[in-house]
C-alpha cells in the first residue's frame, strides 16, 4: 500500500463528473487499499477517488466501524434531515454547517463486482452523501449555510 497526495480545493479535479467503474481488478484494489491508507493517515472518516486524483466512482468510509467500499454507488432513498459541521480532507482548515438527509439508502458494488445495498444514520448518513457528492464535483461548501471557524470546531472532528 501507499499513501497517495491529497488533491485540494481549487483543483478542477474536484469539479468533474467522475465515471463508473467496468473493471473489477488488481488495478481497482490497489486503488482502494491506498485511499483507505491516506484516509487513516489524515484522520478522515472518508475519501473519494477525485481526491486522490482518480476520475471514477470509487469511495472509502470508516465513522469507526470498519472500513465500506463503495463502487458507483447510487443514493436509493433519503429520509428526515440533520444539520452538523463537515470538513473534507481537501479543505483541511474548512469547516461549515451543512443539512444532510438523517438517513440514507445506497446501492453500490464491493471490490469483487457483487452489489451490496447499505443504509445509514448519523454520521455514516452525512459521509455517504458527501463522498457521493464528490463524484458529481460537489463540494460540502457548496451546500453550507454558514462557515464554522477551525478554533471553534470542537476536538473531534469528521474530516471527509
Ligand atoms: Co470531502
Amino acid at each position: 500500500m501507499a499513501l497517495r497526495n491529497i488533491v485540494k480545493f481549487g483543483d478542477e479535479r474536484l469539479r468533474k463528473k467522475c465515471r463508473e467503474v467496468t473493471e473489477f481488478n488488481d488495478k481497482l484494489w490497489v486503488m482502494l487499499d491506498d485511499m483507505y491508507e491516506t484516509m487513516k493517515a489524515s484522520d478522515g472518516v472518508g475519501l473519494a477517488a477525485p481526491q486522490i486524483g482518480i476520475l471514477r466512482r470509487v469511495v472509502v468510509i470508516d465513522v469507526g466501524e470498519g472500513v465500506i467500499e463503495l463502487i458507483n454507488p447510487v443514493i436509493t432513498s433519503m429520509h428526515g434531515k440533520q444539520r452538523e459541521v463537515e470538513g473534507c480532507l481537501s479543505s483541511p482548515n474548512q469547516w461549515g454547517y451543512v443539512k444532510r438527509p438523517a438517513k440514507v439508502k445506497v446501492t453500490a458494488f464491493n471490490r469483487y463486482g457483487k452489489e451490496f445495498k447499505i443504509e445509514g444514520t448519523e454520521l455514516l448518513a452525512r459521509a455517504l452523501c458527501h463522498e457521493i457528492d464528490h463524484l458529481n464535483g460537489v463540494l460540502f461548501t457548496d451546500l453550507a449555510d454558514e462557515m464554522v471557524q477551525p478554533e471553534e470546531v470542537e476536538e473531534k472532528r469528521n474530516k471527509k
